[in-house]
């Protein structure tokens, strides 16, 4: 089972293009699995809700049937952020787009900063899917910050943790260190590279995608500033395995009973 780290700079409010880019780079690298950054399509810094509601788009809108189609012609699973319209409502979300045109949408729980201004707060709770014997589950960006997100998905039966990103802060790479660790799961984190300076404010991206195994390892990790694709084959069954020693079980050893607040 082959996992691709797709990292790369979107350009505000260039789908085309970003699109483009998207299919360019999946085309240097075979696998079965393609990971890109959180709002890939429409790029992060969104100044007003007119702009926001434009660079969106429903789930079953054109831009993503041109992702299926290319999940299609990869003969592969494409999970990446965008701005998804539902209604009037706006959501930063992820989809799962599949070869055959299926399509899973995933809504960010946790909203960063000024998305709080713009989307509203994901109503879909997390889930695992699985795709060719792999489990997986979808996390986005600022939900890392929240223990409760990678845990939920370990509960369950996630393997791997496709999470995409546009990291600002310095913690989330190394973080997903003890959370792998924790929940004996693989952590993709896939981050955008380059800066978006939008009227007064600019954001820095942090780069540096990471694959981390269950034992905490490091299998990936991108550079801070470079667009590359990075590729790793992974095993489900070391995920699966959640036994530390003879006596130690990661999740069969929680004890939810005794994690009272008052
Ligand atoms: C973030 O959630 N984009 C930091």
């Amino acid at each position: 089972m082959r996992v691709a780290l797709v990292q790369f700079e979107p350009v505000f409010g260039e789908p085309d293009r970003n699109f483009a880019r998207m299919a360019e780079l999946a085309a240097q690298q075979r696998a079965d699995v393609y990971i890109y950054p959180e709002l890939a399509l429409s790029g992060y810094q969104f100044i007003a809700q007119e702009e926001a509601y434009a660079l969106s788009e429903p789930a079953d809108g054109p831009r993503m049937d041109a992702m299926a189609h290319l999940a299609s012609t990869l003969d592969a699973c494409l999970i990446f952020g965008f701005a998804e319209r539902d209604g009037t409502d706006l959501y930063n979300a992820a989809a799962a787009v599949f070869p055959d045109g299926q399509r899973l949408v995933y809504r960010k729980t946790h909203l960063f900063y000024k998305e709080t201004l713009f989307f509203k707060p994901g109503n879909t709770g997390f889930f695992v899917f699985e795709y060719r014997r792999l489990h997986i589950g979808m996390a986005i960006c600022f939900d890392w910050f929240f223990p409760e997100s990678y845990r939920t998905l370990a509960l369950l039966g996630a393997d791997l943790v496709a999470h995409p990103s546009n990291l600002v802060l310095p913690y989330c790479q190394r973080a997903d260190f003890a959370a792998a660790v924790q929940n004996r799961i693989y952590i993709a984190t896939v981050n955008r590279t380059g800066a978006e300076h939008r009227e007064e404010e600019r954001l820095e991206f942090t780069g540096g995608s990471v694959l981390v195994s269950p034992k905490g390892e490091y299998l990936l990790q991108g550079s801070r500033t470079e667009e590359a694709i990075l590729v790793a084959d992974i095993d489900p069954a070391q995920a699966r395995d959640k036994q530390l020693n003879p006596y130690n079980n990661v999740l069969g050893d929680r004890r939810p009973a005794q994690y009272r607040l008052g």
